[in-house]
C-alpha cells in the first residue's frame, strides 16, 4: 500500500508530497454522475457498494494518495433524531430546527454500529478493495459546524439563530454541543474500528467566529473529541480543518490534532512559522486556481510544495472542496504537478 499520506501526517520522511482533494468524489466527475443518476444523494450514502465505488473513482482516475469515505457530515445527525433531506440547488435541510430545550432533550446519541451500519459497511468494503492502493480517511463534522445545520435548519449566511443561542442561552447551546460531541466521538471511534486509517474533522464554518467565540463555543468540543479518542487508544492520524481559520491557527493547534488543514488565505510558510514543528499541515491551493494555465499553476504548486517542506509534514490539498464546475483534467494536472515537483531528485 502507498503509505506516503500516513507518513506525512506523522511527520516521517517521504519521497514526495502526498496529495488528496477535499470533495474528490463528486459532481465534477462524469463517472460520479453515472452512479449518482441511479440514487438520490442520501440513498447513495446509504448503499455501501455504490458509496465504495464512488470513493474509489478518484483514486483510480486522479492518482491521489488517499481515499476519503463517501458520505456526508450530516448523516449522524439524522440518527440523533433530526430528519434530514437534500434538495438540488438548496442543499441540506433539517425541517425541524433545534432551537429549544425540548428539542435538545429529544436528541439521542446513536450507537453507530447499529444505526449507521451502512457507513461501517462501506468502510469495511473499502478496506478490502483498497488493500493494495491507498489509505482510507474517515471523517465527521466538528460539533460547532454540525450544530449550525441543526440550529439554522440548513445552510446559512449570517448564522443568526446559532449565534443567538450562543449569546442568549449559552446553557442550552452547551447542552446541544455536548450531545453532538458524544455522538461524534462514538461515530469516529466506530469508523476506526471498521478500518478508517486516518480521520478528518471538518469545521467548515469555524471562520465565522471571533477568536474569543471560537475558543468558547467551538474549540473545546473539538478538543474533547480528539482527547477522548486518543485516551481510548486511537492511533490513526487526526486532521482538524477549521475553514477560513488563518486567524485561529494558534488556537486550532490546541485541538490536539496531528495535522491542521489550511485554507488558501494564508501562505504556508507563515502558517509554519506560527505553528512550529510539532504538527503537520494540509493544504492549501485555492480550489478555483486549478483553472490557471499550466505554467502558472506549476509555479503556484511549486511554491506551496517548497513552503510545505518547512513543515514537520505536508499533505497537499485544495484550501476547500473542489467545485462541481471544475474540469476533471485540472484535478489530474494538479496531482501530476505535486508529484513531479516534490520528488526527491
Ligand atoms: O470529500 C469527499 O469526496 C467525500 C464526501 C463528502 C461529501 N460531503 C459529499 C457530498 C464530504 C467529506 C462532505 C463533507 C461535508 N458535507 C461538509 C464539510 C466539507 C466542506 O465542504 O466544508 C459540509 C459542510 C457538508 C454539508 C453538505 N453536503 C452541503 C452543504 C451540501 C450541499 C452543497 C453541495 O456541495 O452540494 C452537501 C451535499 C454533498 N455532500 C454532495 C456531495 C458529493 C453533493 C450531493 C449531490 O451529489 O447532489
Amino acid at each position: 500500500m502507498n503509505t506516503t499520506f500516513l507518513k506525512a501526517c506523522r511527520g516521517e520522511e517521504v519521497d514526495y508530497t502526498p496529495i488528496w482533494i477535499m470533495r474528490q468524489a463528486g459532481r465534477y466527475l462524469p463517472e460520479y454522475h453515472t452512479v449518482r443518476s441511479k440514487f438520490t444523494f442520501l440513498e447513495l450514502c446509504k448503499t455501501p457498494e455504490a458509496a465504495a465505488e464512488v470513493t474509489i473513482q478518484p483514486v483510480d482516475i486522479l492518482g491521489v494518495d488517499a481515499a476519503i469515505l463517501f458520505s456526508d457530515i450530516l448523516v449522524p445527525l439524522e440518527k440523533m433524531g433530526a430528519p434530514l433531506d437534500f434538495f438540488e440547488k438548496r442543499g441540506p435541510v433539517f425541517a425541524e430546527p433545534i432551537r429549544d430545550r425540548a428539542a435538545v432533550d429529544r436528541l439521542v446519541v446513536p450507537d453507530p454500529e447499529l444505526e449507521l451500519t451502512y457507513v461501517m459497511d462501506t468502510i469495511r468494503i473499502l478496506r478490502r478493495e483498497l488493500a493494495d492502493k491507498v489509505p482510507l480517511i474517515g471523517f465527521s463534522g466538528a460539533p460547532f459546524t454540525l450544530a449550525t445545520y441543526l440550529i439554522e435548519g440548513g445552510s446559512s449566511k449570517n448564522f443568526f439563530q446559532t449565534k443567538k443561542m450562543m449569546y442568549t442561552d449559552p446553557q442550552l447551546y452547551a447542552a446541544l454541543l455536548e450531545k453532538i460531541t458524544d455522538c461524534t466521538i462514538a461515530y469516529l471511534q466506530a469508523q476506526v474500528e471498521a478500518g478508517a486509517q486516518a480521520l478528518q474533522i471538518f469545521d467548515s464554518w469555524a471562520g465565522v467566529l471571533a477568536p474569543c467565540d471560537f475558543s468558547e463555543f467551538a474549540l473545546p468540543y473539538a478538543q474533547r473529541i480528539i482527547r477522548t479518542l486518543k485516551d481510548a487508544g486511537v492511533t490513526v492520524p487526526i486532521i482538524y480543518f477549521a475553514n477560513n481559520g488563518a486567524t485561529l491557527l494558534e488556537l486550532s493547534k490546541t485541538s490536539g490534532a496531528d495535522v491542521l488543514g489550511l485554507d488558501w488565505r494564508i501562505n504556508i510558510e507563515d502558517a509554519v512559522a506560527r505553528l512550529g514543528q510539532d504538527v503537520s499541515i494540509q493544504g492549501n491551493l485555492d480550489p478555483i486556481a486549478l483553472l490557471l494555465p499550466e505554467d502558472k499553476l506549476a509555479a503556484r504548486v511549486g511554491r506551496i510544495v517548497a513552503q510545505g517542506k518547512k513543515a514537520r509534514g505536508h499533505i497537499f490539498n485544495l484550501g476547500h472542496g473542489i467545485v462541481p464546475e471544475m474540469p476533471p483534467e485540472k484535478a489530474k494536472m494538479v496531482v501530476r504537478l505535486v508529484h513531479e515537483l516534490s520528488k526527491k531528485k
